[in-house]
């Protein structure tokens, strides 16, 4: 059940019998609770509309609000807002509902018929994953599990950089690696191994040369050129997916769409936009004029599909790759999780492929961007000798800041207990402080805040579970079928923000926010602990108790379902 579309439905029809169906409703959830669940705020923008007293209007569409359904109390207040509470058996039965839906909590699948493409992660098989990838690879999955859930068909897409000029370079040195015997030693260390064909490429105009050759034999399709770079793609992409993997997240071998596989496709595309005269020659290059795009240096914007040379760039293979998604994925919606400094290209992008008529009006195009990674000192998160993060390094220090947390708290763990606890906690902290952050800004990385058991972090709502968790094994069954009574302020409260679920998911996804799915279950665990601290529960009379177990139990389950949808594991004990 979608609480926010039935409430607005209601609101909505109420607007209508008032005489005012056109003016927008404006329903919001609270400010303050103490006033009620919801507020409507519409009325006095269509008072001043059609010349009406807002508080009689507002009486009026009050009036007008269906009283058997969800309705408890409703109050016009100020100068014609008007504030509703929700009825306590409306919330009982609803949450029943839930519980009764072990699988999906009755959240609908509202996004059903939807082919959802997901840009994301795409490193650059060049080199080895460092923190940079980590925001793309998080984000880009949590949405792919929201879309999901909610019943959209998704498709990732790992659009890696695996064709350029630097594949010549690395190719030319895993022939000079593999004739000295060493190429399996060398590719064990993709940094290194990059590293050393660079200096070679730098320090030497042969090894140089033979490079380049590589380059024009590789795009010309050269068997044994493309047997060494598949190598190296495929050595670079295991190394790719044991991140992938450790990281929890859900791409595999399949979503891999590199770059490579659209170099048949490069050609026709600048060719067709030639002919239809949107791309046009200037001096041997090809580009696309951009007039939306503010000039620069005095010169229009453009977006350049060709070089001069001949050579294809990475505008071009996204063009190829867009209308790959569109024709044969047929996709409804294309989203590229993607950093925020390729603000521009997308924007380039979607604009080209609009006037080519390769992105039809149905189809929903979006680039959701995503700030900097930064460090404590404010400044992009490096290592302390300023080299860039390795994925793989991080990934091992926060299991281990996190196993010496959990052997600080629990001395007496087995080392596989301590292990496997220490690896949701540490990996579940990285994520957790990303997704958490709303995205757009860069953010701090903090090893303290994110490993913290107070606040907004990972450990803390993973912990909240395991208390739920523990309580309802102490308590043991309890019955559905008796319908929970709804009577503390604290009870009503957690009872309507658990049925806000479905709401939440929604926002997500249409928003491409993440952290509106971790502010909503942080506020899960704060409304529960408030509720555990003023509602004894095991102690409580037999009734009282039953239905005090049915909040506890969709409490821990909306936890454990909204970290799972964000890539985060929680444990039944910790
Ligand atoms: N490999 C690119 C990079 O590292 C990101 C690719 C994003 N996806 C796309 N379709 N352009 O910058």
């Amino acid at each position: 059940m979608n609480l926010h579309a039935l409430l607005t439905a209601d609101v909505q029809a109420a607007f209508v019998a008032a005489g005012i169906g056109d003016a927008p409703i404006v329903l919001q959830t609270a400010k303050n609770p103490e006033f009620g669940d919801y507020q409507i705020n519409g009325v006095m923008g269509a008072a001043k509309k059609c010349k009406a007293n807002p508080r009689e209007l507002a009486q009026t569409v009050l009036a007008a609000l269906p009283t058997d359904t969800w309705l408890g109390s409703a109050e016009v207040a100020g100068p014609g807002f008007i504030n509703l509470r929700l009825n306590a058996d409306f919330l009982a039965k609803e949450l029943q509902a839930a519980l009764n839906d072990a699988a999906r909590l009755n959240v609908g699948l509202p996004a059903s018929g939807e082919v959802v493409v997901i840009d994301y992660s795409a490193p650059n098989l060049a080199k080895e994953m460092h923190v940079g990838h980590l925001r793309s690879t998080i984000i880009g999955d949590s949405l792919n599990r929201v879309w999901t859930f909610l019943g959209a068909k998704v498709i990732a897409q790992n659009h890696v950089g695996d064709w350029g000029t630097q594949f010549g370079m690395l190719v030319a040195y895993l022939v000079e690696q593999q004739a000295a015997g060493s190429a399996d030693y060398a590719l064990s260390d993709l940094e290194q191994f990059y590293r050393n064909a660079k200096i070679r490429f730098d320090e030497d105009p042969d090894f140089a040369d033979t490079a380049r050759d590589y380059v024009v034999k590789l795009q010309g399709g050269d068997e044994k050129v493309l047997t060494l770079w598949r190598h190296f793609v495929e050595t670079s992409l295991a190394h790719a997916q044991q991140i992938y993997t450790r990281l929890n997240t859900l791409l595999t071998p399949e979503d891999v769409m590199g770059e490579s596989m659209y170099n048949d496709a490069l050609q026709p595309c600048v060719d067709e936009l030639m002919q239809r005269n949107i791309a046009r020659d200037d001096n041997g290059t090809k580009l696309v004029d951009l007039p939306d795009l503010p000039e620069r240096d005095g010169k229009g914007a453009v977006y350049i599909i060709q070089k001069q040379d001949g050579g294809f760039l990475y505008s071009t293979t996204d063009l190829a790759c867009l209308r790959y998604s569109v024709d044969q994925l047929k996709a409804t919606r294309l989203l590229y999780v993607v950093d925020a400094r390729q603000s521009l290209h997308f924007h380039a992008l979607f604009d080209v492929c609009r006037r080519a008529g390769w992105l039809p009006e149905n189809v929903h195009a979006e680039h959701i961007p995503f700030g900097t990674m930064m460090g404590e000192d404010g400044k992009p998160f490096k290592t302390r000798s300023g080299d860039t993060v390795k994925l793989l390094d991080l990934l091992d220090e926060a299991e281990e800041r996190a196993a010496a947390l959990v052997r600080e708290k629990n001395p007496d763990l087995s080392a596989d207990d301590t292990a496997r606890i220490a690896r949701a906690v540490g990996i579940g902290a990285v994520k957790y402080a990303d997704l958490s952050k709303n995205r757009i800004s860069d953010y701090v990385f903090s090893w303290d805040s994110m490993l913290s058991f107070e606040g907004n972090t990972a450990p803390y709502l993973q912990y909240a579970y395991t208390r739920v968790a523990s309580l309802l094994r102490r308590a043991g069954a309890y019955d559905v079928q008796v319908t929970c009574a709804l009577n503390d302020p604290a009870e009503h409260r957690l009872a309507l923000a658990l049925l806000q679920f479905s709401d939440v998911l929604c926002s997500v996804a249409d928003s491409g926010n993440p952290h509106y799915l971790a502010a909503y279950l942080y506020q899960i665990a704060t409304l529960f602990s408030r509720f555990y601290e003023s509602c004894p529960i095991l102690q409580a009379a037999e009734a009282v108790k039953n239905s005090r177990l049915q909040l506890a139990d969709l409490s821990g389950r909306t936890l454990k379902q909204g970290l799972e949808l964000l890539g985060i594991e929680v444990l039944e004990v910790m």
